[in-house]
């Protein structure tokens, strides 16, 4: 409970630090100089974090099964997979495409001594079995979804499981085995659970 708190305090602590520095970056490059807006951020490299009391009841729900490793898929500030690897006790392994958000996940989780974490910005050529994924993906380009599908048919295990919010996985490897709705910081979206074909 205090690691993770400390953890959610770092990840404060970074949010605010950025902000500053992205600050001072937009008022030296601004190309309008009587202009404060600054560009939206990209549906690809938007991290906001999946509400904790969600995300335990998507991951409580009968259809999924025990499993070993967690993985999420665009992990962000890495908040869910500390969450699991600190009160679940699962091994877990967070992807993010975005350098900067994978460096803070890994050292912030090895200076608090976060045990169970692996981080990468790509994803794996192999999986471990007994694996459930976990892909937060309502922001993603059409394409980039696609890419992460196609990567994820070719490395999913047979006993494993997808938890895909707001997009259903169109892939002939997987089957849907459920279809909720669930409340997330963003408004509801629907949480698809799908296993392998
Ligand atoms: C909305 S956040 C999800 C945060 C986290 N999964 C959660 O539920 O709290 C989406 C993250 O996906 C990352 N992302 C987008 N495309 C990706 C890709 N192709 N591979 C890995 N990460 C990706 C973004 O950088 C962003 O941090």
């Amino acid at each position: 409970m205090t690691r993770f708190f400390l953890y959610y305090f770092c990840i404060l602590i970074v949010r605010f630090c950025r902000m500053i520095i992205h600050f001072f970056r937009y008022i030296v490059s601004r190309t309008n100089p009587r202009s404060y807006f600054v560009e939206p951020i990209d549906g690809d490299y938007n991290f906001l974090s999946s509400p904790l009391k969600t995300f335990n009841r998507i991951m409580s729900d009968d259809v999924v099964p025990s499993f070993d490793w967690f993985v999420d898929v665009g992990c962000g500030e890495g908040l869910v997979g500390v969450f699991v690897a600190l009160f679940k006790r699962k091994r877990v392994m967070l992807h993010d495409h975005q350098v900067y958000l994978a460096r803070v996940v890994r050292w912030l989780s090895w200076g608090l001594l976060i045990p169970r974490v692996m981080v990468s910005t790509r994803m794996c050529d192999a999986y471990p079995s007994k694996s459930v994924f976990f892909c937060v993906w309502t922001s993603w380009s059409l394409r980039n979804r696609q890419r992460v599908v196609d990567k994820l048919a070719s490395v999913f295990p047979n006993d494993s499981m997808i938890v895909s919010v707001t997009h259903p996985v169109d892939h002939e490897s997987f089957i849907l085995v459920k279809k909720m709705d669930y409340l997330f910081a963003w408004g509801s979206a629907n949480v698809y659970y799908y296993k392998h074909a």
